[in-house]
């Protein structure tokens, strides 16, 4: 497969961007090798600039639950740039939007847009500060939230300790009102909450940590998180940026019946334009400028072509109830790619999933919950098979520590076409 058009266009974007991208992952660093430059994208293909076609279980990242180009999401994209694509005044498409989230969406009694998943976070962080008058705030290793600086933290040396800066740029002060946990441990959880519970604005979590491999945890272990949170007065944000609409209409705070106190959104919330969201307790919304003393602003906040992408996949969820369908098809892929991984690849590799989300842990490894468990050569054996998936024109994450998408538009016949690609490509990763 030639790339000769996406090298040259790389080498080009590297004197205008940093590292040749606009967020590190797409600099194909994680796997090696130049990026691969998309030209266009239709249903479950991606087509790149020298004209190679890919099957995409990338997804951008999982907001494409419908597939590139979904009709329905396309024909509202249309019908709202023939009204105009931003307005900075108040207009209906995000009132209708949210008064239909609302209905759907138990624990969202209000919502704010916001246009991306970091800025539903660092918003959340505030107003969980602002309501409770306190400064702490609670993570997990492993779980991501965007580039929020307080976030971008890694945890201390012990539970006494707080965490550091995780990324240059962050002052130690912003890093010290973050306390980092383990994740799928109750011990550590009690004993920060009984340390430190008092001072804790908010703990946030991804209640299906999928940004540094699939992390599946444990209902006990979210259950006693919501526990401690209700216990000693701190919020429960559950940041359900790629794990909200894509497991469930409500995510996984339907899925595990825990109600979280506010709830974050991105990406996916506006079928993949660029939006995100938070909202929760009306109560705690209420604390929000400009009905509250919580500072919050947006000129492109709620963009009107945004707000009826968003409102369209809504709609299509509700008429369609894409899960079964996507839980299906998930088992049918795992299951392949499991098989021919068993029959195939010299290294063991076992894939974590849930529902369309799934990630192949490359080398020995029981259930991988926690960071710590990720295989050693993770990165370098993920890095064979992606690069021969590609070659074969499946495109996977570019990451060994990124999981892989699923969507409706992804059909039987695309699924087959995947199998025989995988054969061929852990084939070749065999030698
Ligand atoms: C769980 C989670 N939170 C927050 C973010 C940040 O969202 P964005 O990239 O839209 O800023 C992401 C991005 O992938 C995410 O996965």
């Amino acid at each position: 497969m030639k790339h000769d058009q996406s090298q040259a266009l790389f080498e080009r974007a590297k004197l205008t961007a940093p590292g040749g991208v606009h967020s590190p992952v797409r600099g194909f660093r994680g796997v090696g090798g130049a990026p691969v430059f998309v030209e266009s994208a239709k249903g479950a293909w991606l087509r790149d600039e020298d004209g190679n076609s890919y099957l995409d279980f990338c997804m951008s990242w999982g907001p494409l639950l419908f597939g590139h180009q979904d009709p329905e999401i396309k024909s509202a994209i249309e019908g709202a740039l023939s009204r105009g694509w931003s307005y900075g005044t108040a207009e209906r498409y995000s009132l209708e939007f949210a008064e239909d989230l609302i209905r759907a969406i138990p624990h969202l009694q209000m919502v704010r847009f916001v246009s991306s998943g970091t800025e539903a976070v660092m918003s959340a962080i505030r107003l969980a500060r602002g309501f409770t008058r306190r400064d702490w705030i609670l993570k997990f290793d492993g779980c991501y939230h965007g580039h929020v600086d307080s976030l971008l933290v890694r945890a201390g040396s012990g539970l006494a300790e707080m965490a550091s800066p995780d990324s240059a740029g962050i002052s130690a002060a912003t890093a010290s009102e973050t306390l980092v946990l383990p994740l799928d441990d109750e011990s550590a959880l009690e004993q920060a909450f009984e340390m430190h519970g008092a001072k804790l604005a908010a703990a946030i979590i991804e209640p299906l940590p999928a940004n540094n491999g699939l992390l599946l945890q444990r209902k006990e272990f979210l259950q006693k998180l919501a526990a401690l949170c209700k216990k000693h007065g701190a919020l429960l944000i559950f940041d359900e940026v790629i794990s909200g609409f894509r497991t469930a209409l409500g995510g996984m705070a339907e899925i595990t019946g825990i109600t979280p106190d506010l709830v974050t959104y991105g990406k996916i919330i506006g079928g993949g334009m660029p939006v995100g969201a938070y909202g929760g307790k009306k109560e705690i919304m209420e604390m929000v400028a400009p009905s509250g003393p919580v500072y919050q602003a947006g000129t492109l906040s709620a963009n009107p072509v945004a707000m009826q992408a968003g409102h369209a996949m809504l709609r299509k969820i509700q008429r369609d109830n894409p899960y079964p369908q996507l839980a299906s098809m998930g088992e049918c892929l795992v299951g392949g790619l499991q098989n021919l991984a068993n029959r195939h690849l010299p290294f063991p590799v076992s894939i974590a999933s849930f529902g369309s989300i799934s990630w192949m842990v490359c080398g020995d490894a029981g259930p991988v919950r926690r960071i710590e468990s990720i295989p050693a050569d993770q990165k370098a054996n993920y890095a064979r098979i992606f690069h021969a998936m590609l070659d074969e024109g499946v495109y996977f994450a570019p990451s060994g520590y990124e999981v892989g998408f699923l969507s409706t538009a992804h059909t039987g016949k695309d699924l087959d076409f995947a199998m025989s690609a995988t054969e061929k490509a852990f084939k070749k990763v065999r030698g």
